[in-house]
């Protein structure tokens, strides 16, 4: 059994997330979800502590799973971890393209080596920008997401309406 890191933006944490926790748990044993601080995402909609909390209530029934928050390189977050690899899941060859670039740079100056997991087919297109945007302007996100971000999705911003 390892130990695995697991970095992203998680803004916020949604079902395709949750399908690679699961799937790299399965695979490595223990899984360390690394809620990074992305400079080039400033436009955050949640905080990190929001995210934090949002991600450790969809993963409670997964007892081999930490969440922690990291500033800088997520190779300096999987080296502090002790981390066997980096995960990271995969959707479509788009996500490859911009993936393979950042693996292949990460393992470039670190050495640590990035493994992909390929999201399940029922999951391949959600993406935390669309549920941003859709419960942005009062949309329903409850299939995309955990239970516990969608409470507080819906308790971010205005519902619509039904009709
Ligand atoms: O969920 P995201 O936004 O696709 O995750 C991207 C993330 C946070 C994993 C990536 O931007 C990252 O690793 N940021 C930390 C800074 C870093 O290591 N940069 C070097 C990349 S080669």
């Amino acid at each position: 059994m390892s130990v695995v890191l697991y970095p992203g933006s998680f803004d916020p944490f949604h079902l395709g997330h949750l399908d690679v926790v699961d799937q790299a748990t399965k695979l490595f044993g223990e899984v360390i979800i690394g809620v990074m601080h992305n400079p080039e995402k400033s436009s955050a909609s949640f905080s990190v502590e929001q995210r934090i909390a949002m991600i450790e209530s969809s993963v409670s029934h997964l007892s081999s799973v930490t969440v922690r928050s990291f500033a800088g390189l997520a190779v300096d977050a999987a080296i502090s971890c002790q981390a066997l690899c980096i995960v990271k899941g995969l959707r479509t060859m788009s996500d490859f393209e911009v993936e393979q670039q950042m693996a292949q740079t990460n393992f470039t100056v670190s050495g640590v080596r990035t493994v992909y997991v390929p999201c399940s087919p029922a999951f391949g297109f959600i993406s935390s920008r669309f549920i941003r945007e859709i419960a942005h302007y009062g949309g329903d996100t409850s299939a995309m997401v955990p239970g516990a971000v969608a409470t507080v999705l819906r308790n971010t911003y205005p519902q619509r309406s039904k009709k």
